[in-house]
């Protein structure tokens, strides 16, 4: 998969995919990420990519022209399956949004900074929106590192062990439950006794039950459609 970035603020982007799984997913060839700085198509001797907006208002926002300039010189080279823009007025990513991405080939992903992006883009261009959650950051940026972190890991063949990626937390619908590693006993911390007697079927059906009553305690929300 390739995923490309555009961004006012380029520098946020440097670090997120440059170590652990999604490095390794680089190298692998399994996923290619590309980070364009949104000023290289900013209009006039400034490279002006943002204006007062319309009507009044605190806040600027990120013009029409070097958006769409961006944006349709990377069309220029290969279709998109989605441009998808980051934004808190937008539906919440889910796993199974993320799981529906990662199959895909190229993504292109645009980050809003400032007020945001003149509407007629969104209108026009941008083919899907996601937030990732009821709170307002400075900028897109964030959101998509979080983004491509969740898809990323997902691509086939990036985890070593690709089952561990569908027992996580809501790949069911549900949380997952606690794990344990060694020692089975710390001080007088005890791991429970059903995960080191080897019987398997008592294993999975524990951790189904812990996977609910968790998703009960702290989400019971996910458990209403059930
Ligand atoms: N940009 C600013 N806040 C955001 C959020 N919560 N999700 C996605 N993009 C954003």
């Amino acid at each position: 998969m390739r995923v490309d970035i555009i961004t006012v603020v380029p520098e946020l982007l440097k670090g997120p995919f440059d170590h652990s799984i999604l490095k390794r997913a680089q190298e692998k060839g399994l996923f290619e990420i590309y980070v364009h700085d949104l000023k290289k198509f900013g209009i006039g001797k400034f490279n002006q990519i943002d204006d007062y907006q319309y009507g009044g208002g605190a806040g600027m926002v990120l013009r029409v022209e070097p958006l769409f300039q961006a944006i349709t010189t990377l069309q220029q080279h290969r279709d998109y399956d989605d441009i998808i823009f980051m934004t808190p007025d937008a539906p919440v990513l889910t796993q199974s949004e993320a799981n529906k991405i990662s199959l895909y080939e190229n993504v292109m992903i645009v980050c809003g900074h400032y007020k945001g992006i003149d509407q007629r883009i969104r209108d026009h261009l941008i083919t899907k929106e996601l937030s990732i959650g009821d709170y307002v950051l400075s900028g897109g940026e964030l959101a998509a590192a979080v983004l491509v972190d969740a898809i990323g890991r997902l691509i086939p063949g990036v985890l070593n062990d690709g089952s561990s990626a569908l027992t996580d937390s809501f790949q069911d619908g549900v949380l997952s439950g606690p794990v344990y590693t060694r020692p089975a006993i710390f001080n007088d911390w005890a791991v429970p006794d059903v995960l080191v007697s080897g019987h398997e079927k008592k294993i999975s059906d524990w951790r189904h039950e812990q996977s609910l009553i968790r998703t009960q305690n702290i989400r019971p929300d996910l458990l209403e459609n059930e």
